[in-house]
This record gives C-alpha cells, sequence and structure tokens, in this order.
C-alpha cells in the first residue's frame, strides 16, 4: 500500500517537474527566459560518450564583443564540451539577436546542440560582485543541464593555444577533483587597499549601468577565514562546482556575501572559498592555464598581447592566453601554427579531420566522431601539468 502511494505521488511530481522543465529547455533567448538549447540526436550523443573527459565552458562577453565572441567559440569548439555565452545587459538588442542567430544557424551547433547563449543576461560591473554572480549563475546553469568534468571560465578577449583534442587528452589521465586556481595568501598591499574597503555594486539592484561606489568608512580585516587571493581565471572541477552552488555548506554563502561588497571579488572569491574549506583545499592546484603579461606595476591591467610575445607564449606551455584586440595577426599565427584552423572553420581535431568536404578543413562532424586527434599542443600542455603536479610545487605551493 505503502509503495503504491508513493509511486503515485512520485509519477505526479515527476510529471509536474518535467512540465516546469520542458519550456526552459525550448525558449529561445529573445523571449528572455532561462537559455536556448538543442536537442542532439541520439546517434551523436553515443559517440559522444567514449570522450574520456567534459569541459564546459563559460564564454563572457560585453558591448562590441561579438565578432571576438563568435571568433572564439569557433576556435573553441568542439562536439564533447558544452558551451554557454553570456552577453552582458550592456550590449544591444541587435548584438543580443544576431548572436542568438549565429548560434542557432550554425548547422554543427543545432546538430549537437552544445552551444548556449544566457537568455536573460545579466548586468556586470567591472570589478563589481555582479561578475562573479554571473559566474555562479553560469556554473548552476551548467550543473542543472549536462554532464562535465571541468568548468571553465573565459572571455570574448581570451584565445586558446591548443586544440581541444589537445586539452581533453592532457586532462583525460588527471584525478577528477583537481581546481585550478591560482592563489597567495601573502596579500601584499591588497590586505589594505582590497580587504578593508567597502563597495557597493549599483548593477544589483539599478536598471541603469554605473560604477561601484566606495563607503567612506572601512571594515576590519576578517578574523574568521583568511583572506587569499589570485587570478580570476579558474578551471573548476565539478564537485567543487557543486560545492559552491548547491549550499549545502555554509561557507560557500557566508563569503558571497562577505564579498558582495568587496572590490575584485572574482581575484579573490573562489580562491579564499577553496583555501579555507577543509574538503577541498587539497585538491588545489596553483596555476591559471593563462599566459598574461601585466602592466608596469601596480599589475592591475594585462597587457595586449601581439606577434611579438608569440613565442613566448607558446613557451609557457599554456593553453589559454589573453588578451587580444579584435583579429589582431598574432591570432592568425596561432590559428594556422597551433590550431590548424583556416578561416571561418573549426580547430583542427579528430570529430572534423575528416568530413567528407573536398578541401579537407574542419567545418562539419565526421564518420570519426569520438576519436581524438593530439598533436604538439598536448605534449606542452602535459610538460605545464608535470611541473605543476610534481612534488616541488603541488602540495608545497598549496592555500600558503
Ligand atoms: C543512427 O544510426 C543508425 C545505424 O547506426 C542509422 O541507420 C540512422 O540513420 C542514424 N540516425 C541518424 C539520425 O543519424
Ligand atoms: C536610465 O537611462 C535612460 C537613458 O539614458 C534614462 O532615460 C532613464 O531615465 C534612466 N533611468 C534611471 C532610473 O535613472
Ligand atoms: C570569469 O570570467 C570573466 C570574464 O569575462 C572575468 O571577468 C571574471 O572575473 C572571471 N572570474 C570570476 C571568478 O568570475
Ligand atoms: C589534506 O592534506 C593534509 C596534509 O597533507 C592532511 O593532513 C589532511 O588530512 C588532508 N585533508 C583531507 C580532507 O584529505
Amino acid at each position: 500500500m505503502g509503495i503504491k502511494v508513493f509511486i503515485f505521488t512520485f509519477m505526479i511530481s515527476s510529471l509536474f517537474f518535467s512540465l516546469l522543465f520542458i519550456p526552459t529547455l525550448l525558449t529561445r533567448p529573445t523571449n528572455s527566459t532561462k537559455f536556448y538549447q538543442i536537442k542532439s540526436t541520439n546517434n551523436i550523443s553515443q559517440s559522444l560518450n567514449t570522450y574520456p573527459v567534459k569541459f564546459a565552458y563559460l564564454i563572457s562577453a560585453s558591448k562590441g564583443d561579438l565578432n571576438k565572441l563568435k571568433r572564439a567559440l569557433i576556435s573553441l569548439y568542439h562536439p564533447n564540451n558544452y558551451y554557454l555565452l553570456h552577453m552582458d545587459q550592456s550590449a544591444s538588442k541587435t548584438e543580443h539577436q544576431s548572436l542568438a542567430k549565429f548560434v542557432s544557424s550554425d548547422p554543427v551547433f543545432t546538430q549537437v546542440g552544445n552551444v548556449w547563449v544566457v537568455g536573460k543576461p545579466n548586468s556586470v560591473t567591472y570589478r563589481g560582485p555582479t561578475m562573479l554572480a554571473t559566474t555562479l549563475h553560469a556554473m548552476a546553469m551548467l550543473i542543472r543541464s549536462c554532464d562535465w568534468d571541468w568548468f571553465i571560465n573565459l572571455s570574448a578577449s581570451d584565445y586558446p593555444l591548443v586544440t581541444q583534442d589537445d586539452l581533453i587528452h592532457a586532462f583525460s589521465d588527471l584525478p577528477r577533483d583537481l581546481n585550478f586556481v591560482q592563489h597567495s595568501g601573502h596579500l601584499g598591499w591588497k590586505l589594505s587597499k582590497r580587504g578593508k574597503p567597502i563597495i557597493v555594486d549599483p548593477g544589483l539592484y539599478s536598471v541603469n549601468k554605473s560604477e561601484i561606489w566606495w563607503v567612506i568608512k572601512q571594515r576590519a580585516l576578517p578574523t574568521a577565514f583568511k583572506l587569499y587571493t589570485g587570478s580570476a581565471w579558474t578551471i573548476l572541477s565539478r564537485s567543487f562546482a557543486e560545492y559552491c552552488i548547491w549550499g549545502y555548506d555554509n561557507l560557500p554563502r557566508t563569503l558571497l556575501l562577505y564579498y558582495t561588497n568587496f572590490v575584485s571579488s572574482p581575484e579573490g572569491y573562489f580562491q579564499t572559498l577553496i583555501c579555507n574549506s577543509e574538503g577541498y583545499k587539497n585538491t588545489t592546484v596553483n596555476h591559471d592555464f593563462h599566459y598574461i603579461t601585466w602592466d608596469v606595476p601596480p599589475k592591475q591591467h594585462p597587457r595586449s598581447l601581439g606577434l611579438r610575445d608569440y613565442r613566448r607564449m607558446v613557451l609557457s606551455n599554456a593553453p589559454f592566453a589573453r588578451k587580444f584586440k579584435q583579429n589582431d595577426l598574432v591570432l592568425a599565427k596561432v590559428d594556422h601554427e597551433l590550431l590548424r584552423r583556416r578561416k571561418g572553420k573549426f580547430t583542427y581535431g579528430g570529430w572534423c579531420s575528416k568530413s567528407k568536404d573536398k578541401d579537407g578543413t574542419c567545418s562539419r562532424l565526421s564518420d570519426d566522431l569520438g576519436v581524438l586527434k593530439p598533436g604538439p599542443g598536448s605534449r606542452r600542455l602535459k610538460v605545464l601539468l608535470t611541473k605543476i603536479l610534481s612534488e616541488r610545487n603541488f602540495r608545497r605551493r598549496q592555500c600558503r
């Protein structure tokens, strides 16, 4: 009897929840509901299950970034991964619409169904907590909709230096619980310039965009936890992402509330959270996987990279670099020499290299879907991984 009642209520509630869920899967971004998703056919999903690891990307963009975003997406695209694109509220309606059109009219994206656009864009303030909120929002959406092993946060001015086959191959034998969060507990000047000031981000409550504003009074440094700072570019494990989002432990929530009034919270939230959490601090790898060069002190603004940075960029063995101006010449060199990507086509990979196109370029799914063809990029990345995971670096540079 009890079982029957249980099954009945279970059926009713599943029906109810599926009714709630279906509309969110099918709506388009212009309807300003959740996000736009296309379902892939069964055959494709079967081949995709043979890949050893999956990545979920958030690629964020702002007003005027549309072309950079498209190029970054094509160069990062792989049918095995998931891509969530966020174009913030400051972009015009035309930009939002052409992004949606770009995604929904590409035959590969629609066939595989793994590129989505955030349909209800957030207002994002530079250096404000709304930046962090956008990242957490994306993580929540990706946790809810698909299976993946690592979450990677990028912007439209980032660019890959390895193919996705290289990345998947190099990550395939790593423990899935590693989190790549560059961090340091020695805050230096940031202790008083970041830890004490109180800011308010109008993006949280105002329809019109404006800068963060500073409260005259300052606060004391925290004593309930230790502050860490580092790079805003992280690669997070599925498990840690769930820890951040689900909120079964109170630390992620408490720190989020604390960081609401902290300037440049994206450079501190994940660092402070992971290093103060007993369960996760041993999974921290102190590297952000980006090649970035900074302005002369105070090192607050990354320089734009050009051809003269190419050699050092490759020698860094990093899988990503930033930042680049739109269509900078060095990107063509990266496409040609590192990604084997032809103009307007996808980055080289087993999934597309045998497609029936006469010119042999990567523009659609081939019969080899599910096969990896890693190249020199994978070897470079493995050199970097071996170095940062070595006895000398891994534990010794963890949460110090
Ligand atoms: C799926 O694969 C089967 C055989 O493997 C084939 O007959 C069928 O046409 C494929 N369906 C699609 C949608 O590609
Ligand atoms: C927001 O900006 C628009 C256009 O600049 C202006 O017309 C409107 O009054 C502003 N709204 C508020 C609440 O300041
Ligand atoms: C995530 O990516 C965006 C790029 O648009 C960046 O500005 C932000 O600081 C990143 N990090 C976090 C933790 O949100
Ligand atoms: C983390 O590492 C430290 C030192 O190696 C160890 O004492 C501790 O038990 C580890 N914590 C977890 C949760 O594994």
